[in-house]
């Protein structure tokens, strides 16, 4: 096999109490990426599709990724990367985890898989730290793994696979604007209050534990963010409005996609969901923004083979 066509899915970051560690795998939205064996050493970014992203190797997020694996496998050749960006960057649903990990995961396969997940992650992050200037692996890892991912630990690179409820759907509005993840982290405070951190480790664990069970009521009362969400939500449009009409329609919980300016709501059945992302869209359709909408079913499966 000398070429490999890949799907590298979007993601969703932090999940409201998981700040930096949790993180699930959507299925409706994600990059194309075609990885190619050549002859001559060295990873080349031959065409970049979607939107406008650097060619040079070394300023390419699927370029910085793919070096770092490069150097580790030494392989005998080379490889060509071609990137159809469906995801925009900057929109809060794991652009550059998608191209981080693409590149790696198709070399990889190419190379009869001399890696694991684990290892592909880590050097997924170096292209996802390229990216946003902190080595963080929350999107990363529910790509590449599938399902709910928590990242017990960077470094070392520890991932836990947390099992997925059945009837789990995402709704995801992904308003038309950039918030870069540097800067969206630059503005968070540097400490917490105890109590606060009570709060959200008690969310937290809560949280893992209604996933573990399928305990919907139980997901409905941990899906509370009272530490970044309060900061950030300052720079999404509307977030508020958002939030409550997906809270009112039923929706599990409702909060800030990674580093936004997405915001993502989680609902018990697709059909939920799905009135969800109409009372969510009716709130957008009144401002002069533009704005995309989706429903996903959590994909447990994450990046996969297409041809
Ligand atoms: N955990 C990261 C953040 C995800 O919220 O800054 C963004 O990529």
């Amino acid at each position: 096999m000398n070429e490999i066509k890949i799907f590298s899915p979007a993601t969703v970051a932090n999940v409201a109490c998981g700040f930096d560690v949790l993180g699930f795998c959507l299925d409706t939205v994600g990059d194309e990426m075609t990885i190619r064996k050549v002859d001559k050493k060295g990873i080349f970014i031959t065409k970049v599709e979607g939107f406008n992203l650097p060619m040079e190797t070394e300023l390419n997020v699927a370029g910085v990724s793919a070096l770092a694996m490069y150097e580790a496998a030494n392989p005998d050749c080379g490889f060509e990367i071609e990137i159809r960006k469906n995801i925009k960057p900057g929109s809060g649903i794991g652009s550059s985890a998608a191209s981080a990990v693409g590149s790696v995961f198709g070399m990889n396969e190419l190379l009869g898989q001399p890696f694991n997940k684990t290892e592909l992650t880590v050097f997924a992050i170096k292209g996802e730290a390229f990216a946003s200037k902190c080595e963080h692996a929350d999107n990363l890892a529910p790509a590449i793994f599938g399902g709910f991912t928590l990242v017990k630990s960077v470094a070392p690179l520890e991932v836990l696979q947390i099992p997925v409820p059945n009837n789990l759907y995402a709704t995801i509005i992904h308003p038309q604007i950039e918030i870069k993840t540097s800067e969206a982290r630059a503005i968070l405070p540097k400490e917490v209050a105890l109590q606060d951190a009570i709060t959200q480790w008690s969310n937290f664990g809560s949280l893992i534990h209604g996933l573990h069970t399928s305990d919907y009521p139980l997901i409905k009362r941990s899906l509370h963010d009272i530490i970044i969400e309060p900061h950030r939500s300052k720079l999404i449009p509307y977030f508020e409005e958002v939030k409550q009409a997906a809270l009112q329609q039923g929706a599990l919980g409702s909060g800030i996609s990674g580093s936004g300016p997405s915001i993502f709501s989680l609902s018990e059945g697709l059909e939920q969901a799905k009135s969800v992302e109409k009372a969510i869209k009716k709130v957008y359709s009144k401002t002069n923004i533009e704005f995309d909408v989706f429903v996903s079913k959590i994909n447990t499966e994450g990046i996969k083979i297409i041809k």
